[in-house]
């Protein structure tokens, strides 16, 4: 890490695997996860959203077909949202085909196996509410969720878990069902507007490419709703010479598809 300013403690961020590590294996899925682990990566992001039948699964898009065989298996089921399939229908698709042969037969995970392979990796989760806007409700079935597989439990509530939106409202919300989960707002707010989110959100979690160093120092100054300084996590960053300069810029973590990439830039610099 740097040695940063006479004065500054140094501060090498965090680096989180966004969606595991999607440039080794197909994203949002087990096998993404244990390549992270086998990595060195600690912290994995993931997105979450619910079936037709109300059960919680991992994936990023809200339809199934870019990252699995759905279209193939279930044609004139088009366009293919996760909230018209079933979670029976939804375990029958291939989530690793599309993305290398190597992969034929992983599955679209529930967010209860998900935790639990998290957890058998000693990894730590960012888990993505996506758009919640669709899944009147989900807030309260993640916290559900994450209680019923201990996540919920102290002292790894605070340890090992952030739950991040670009849904305020639904931030809002989680933030009120469970004052103990540390949260992160997905979003550039203007600094003007940065206090109003302090009320629920403890990161600010912005796309990199609007951060500067005097928008992170802004959002530094202001204190969570746990009392604690606010942080930044910064996404999506492959690059290693960005990651460096971000790092300067003084965010707390960086959300990679090359996370291993990032690392190592980040430890060389
Ligand atoms: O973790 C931040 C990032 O995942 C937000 O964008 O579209 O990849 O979910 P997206
Ligand atoms: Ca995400």
């Amino acid at each position: 890490g740097s040695p940063g300013r006479a004065g500054a403690a140094p501060r090498v961020p965090v680096v989180i695997g966004h969606r595991g590590v999607p440039v080794q294996a197909p994203e949002n899925t087990l096998a993404s996860i244990d390549r992270a682990a086998r990595l060195g990566v600690r912290w994995v992001e993931n997105d979450v959203q619910r079936t037709k039948d109300g059960a919680l699964i991992v994936m990023h898009d809200t339809t199934l077909s870019r990252t699995t065989d759905v279209a193939r298996r279930f044609p004139g089921r088009g366009p293919w949202k996760v909230s018209d399939f079933t979670l029976a229908e939804i375990e029958k698709l291939d989530a690793g085909s599309w993305y290398d042969r190597r992969f034929k037969g992983e599955r679209v995970p529930t967010l209860a196996r998900y935790l639990d392979r998290v957890e058998h990796n000693r990894q730590k989760l960012l888990l993505e509410v996506k758009a919640p806007e669709l899944y009147p409700g989900i807030e309260q079935q993640i916290v559900t969720e994450l209680r019923n597989h201990g996540w919920l439990d102290r002292p790894h509530v605070s340890d090992r878990l952030v739950v991040q939106s670009f849904n305020a409202t639904s931030l809002r919300t989680l933030h009120r069902l469970r004052p103990d989960v540390t949260t992160g707002y997905l979003g550039n707010p203007k600094e003007s507007e940065l206090r109003s989110y302090a009320a629920f959100a403890d990161q600010i979690n912005p796309n990199h490419t609007g951060v500067t160093a005097a928008w992170v120092r802004a959002v530094h100054a202001l204190k969570g709703p746990h009392g604690r300084r606010l942080q930044v996590s910064a996404w999506t960053v492959d690059d290693g010479d960005r990651a460096v300069v971000l790092a300067r810029m003084g965010v707390d973590g960086i959300i990679s598809n090359a996370p291993h990439v990032v690392a190592d830039a980040l430890d060389g610099d």
